[in-house]
């Protein structure tokens, strides 16, 4: 990666804290930049109490070191730490894991604090903050504050700026320091304007190699994604709303997948969106320029790859579209020339009740991006550059790869639904990526940066073994992959076990996936059963854990007896729960077993992959 250098490793993080006279570690386990965004923001604040912290990569760290971080005066680490998928830390925090769990250092006399990021949608939730705080502890470290679980589902800059303000309080009482309270906005990158650089020096949208986009070499990966044409772009639903049946040309790229695996999507800010912020801040977008870390001693030399045009960067780099965290209003009222825009953007950025009441309201609520913050608050003209410092990065989005590479190993096709809204301030808001997707022509001039990330969630080795597939909405999306799949085998005339699929939709005529390629599976054998809910066809509601609960015989039968898989995909919030717990109680019914016994149940067929689950909220 360019903008990394590997100098924390040379000298170690205690050395380097010593040189450079910091008390204070920030390591951050992040995988869409979060958690890392949270450690520099800490980081910061460290100053308002004259104390100085390095922001550090664990998997760049000899953790063991925390053995030593004693030595220094008034010394703490901090963790900020994701957890992601069924628990797990994130790849960064991997190796930090595996220390902590083997290690049986005497940490005595390590001062420490943990805030966790999570989202209670999953049953997980927070599972690996948890972990390091009780581990830290067990070791002999000293908890300073408490264990901080911020919700992701909820309002987790409410959490994070609720916890740290405690924190402080906590540490300032430990080291005996004033809370001082002053504010300091300290710049972090210095701007630097360049005029004639050659075009082969500018980054124009690559996630890590300079002129991966105009020169492509596999393999391709989450650094190096593949410039994918879009071939295929067909509306799914009859009506108002939007699903793309959007279908990728892999030739030449040397990407393998499977069904059942992700496809990865870099996407890009809506040009019009990206103009109207140079309009508001008055900026010539073309300007190309490199914003450069003034702490010469952090690994990260850059925000986002540099140079670039700020066009690049607010069309390729930086999240501008969704609601802007705290400390960026903080940042913000420092140039509002307007005394009631100060006044509000400094109430909204304070940790006091009534400013968490009017975040609340007025940015998370209403949906406001920046754009839409500054389009409301005039007055407020930030430095573009000074802005794009704490843009959080574009995340790349996921998608449930909806076809089989048995059919043909170079297509890859996506099942995405359009995020299309109208906001509380009246805006129709759409998402990056689907609403990216929706300008998309099916002509192969089009291209989307993508890579495959693997899943678990695979057909039976065996092809006789039969499966349940419960699938509302786009979670139809890789069972269609499996359907194809098993068309394939009974092409080749492999035996086939059963294949049962519960899928839900609002309106049989208006958005039922994939219709007539479902009943030519019924019809060929590739699909047993296709069990339809249709929830707004009729006064009551009907879901497909409805269909699933008169069916439980027929469940139980599958599970027991012929020891079959069973797959759920779609919304993770109620959807999948409500599943489970129909298992469940089917297995208490049909067996006679205790809710602890059929809950053990589950969990085994979990470990033998007998029951997977891929979900989102
Ligand atoms: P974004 O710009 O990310 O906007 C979405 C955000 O907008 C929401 O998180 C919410 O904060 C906000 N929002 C949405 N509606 C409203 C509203 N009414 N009011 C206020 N705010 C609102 N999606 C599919 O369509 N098909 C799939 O097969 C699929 N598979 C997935 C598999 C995995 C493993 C995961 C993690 C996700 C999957 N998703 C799938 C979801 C997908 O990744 C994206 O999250 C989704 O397409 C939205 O992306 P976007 O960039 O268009 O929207
Ligand atoms: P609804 O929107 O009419 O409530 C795909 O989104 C389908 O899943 C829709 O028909 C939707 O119904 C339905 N759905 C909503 N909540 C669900 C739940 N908890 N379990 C199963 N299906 C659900």
């Amino acid at each position: 990666q360019p903008n990394r250098s590997n100098s924390i490793s040379d000298s170690g993080f205690v050395n380097k804290m010593k040189s450079t006279g910091r008390n204070i570690v920030v390591f951050y386990g992040s995988q869409t930049g979060t958690a890392e965004e949270f450690a520099v923001r800490l980081a910061k604040e460290s100053a308002r109490y004259g104390m100085k912290a390095l922001v550090a990569d664990p998997e760049e760290c000899d953790i063991e070191e925390l053995t030593n971080l004693n030595t220094l005066p008034n010394s703490l680490a901090i963790f900020c730490v994701a957890t992601y998928g069924e628990g797990d830390p994130t790849d960064n925090a991997l190796d930090l894991n595996e220390w902590l769990q083997n290690t049986t250092v005497d940490l005595n006399g390590l001062n420490y604090a943990v805030f966790g990021l999570g989202n209670k949608t999953y049953e997980h939730f927070n599972a690996f903050g948890k972990y390091i705080d009780k581990r830290l502890a067990e070791l002999g470290a000293n908890r300073v504050h408490e264990l901080g679980l911020g919700d992701d589902d909820a309002n987790i800059e409410e959490d994070f700026i609720t916890w740290k303000e405690q924190l402080w309080s906590s540490v300032c009482s430990l080291f005996n320091v004033q809370l001082s309270g002053e504010d300091i906005n300290l710049r972090q990158y210095e701007l630097e304007v360049h005029n004639d650089l050659p075009k082969e020096a500018i980054y124009v949208g690559e996630i890590a190699r300079l002129g991966s986009y105009r020169k492509q070499r596999p393999p391709f990966d989450a650094k190096n994604p593949f410039l994918a044409p879009i071939v295929v772009n067909r509306e799914l639903y009859k009506g108002d709303r939007s699903c793309m049946h959007v279908e990728f040309d892999l030739v030449g790229s040397k990407i393998r997948y499977e069904a059942g695996d992700h496809l990865a999507i870099y996407p890009q800010n809506d040009s019009s969106i990206v103009n109207k912020l140079g309009e508001l801040l008055k900026v010539d977008l073309d300007t190309v320029i490199s914003l450069k870390n003034v702490d010469e001693d952090s690994s990260k030399k850059n925000p986002f790859p540099c140079p670039c045009s700020y066009r690049t960067a607010l069309t390729h780099y930086v999240d501008i579209c969704h609601t802007p965290r705290t400390h960026v209003l903080k940042e913000l009222a420092d140039y509002a020339t307007n005394e009631a825009d100060k006044e509000m953007l400094k109430k909204m950025s304070s940790s006091t009740d009534e400013g968490k009441a009017l975040y609340s309201e007025w940015i998370i609520k209403s949906a406001r991006s920046i754009v839409h913050v500054l389009e409301d608050l005039p007055s407020c003209k930030i430095p573009l550059d000074h802005l794009l410092e704490f843009m959080p990065r574009l995340q790349p989005r996921y998608y449930s790869i909806s076809s089989s590479p048995k059919i043909n190993p170079e297509r890859v096709s996506i099942t995405a639904v359009l995020v299309e809204y109208k906001s509380f301030t009246g805006r129709i808001v759409r998402g990056v990526t689907t609403g990216w997707l929706k300008t998309m022509d099916p002509n192969g001039n089009h291209v989307a940066p993508c890579f495959v990330r693997r899943s678990q969630f695979k057909l039976p080795t065996k092809s006789q073994v039969p499966i349940l597939m419960i699938g509302p909405g786009t979670g139809l999306a890789p069972f269609m992959g499996f359907i194809q799949e098993r068309q394939w085998m009974l092409d080749q005339g492999k035996p086939l076990g059963e294949a049962i699929l519960y899928y839900g939709c609002r309106k049989q005529a208006e958005d039922y996936l994939y219709e007539q390629e479902l009943a030519a599976s019924l019809k060929s054998g590739a699909l047993t059963k296709l069990y339809a809910a249709f929830s707004r066809d009729q006064p009551e509601k009907v879901y497909v854990t409805h269909l699933l609960k008169q069916n439980k015989k027929e469940l139980w039968n599958l599970i027991e007896e012929k020891k079959g898989h069973i797959y759920i995909c779609g919304d993770a919030r109620i959807m999948a729960r409500d599943v489970r717990d129909i298992i469940l109680s089917t297995i208490m019914e049909e067996s006679g077993k205790t809710s602890q016994e059929a809950d053990a149940y589950i969990k085994r067929m979990e470990v033998q992959r007998r029951y997977s689950a891929d979900v989102w909220s």
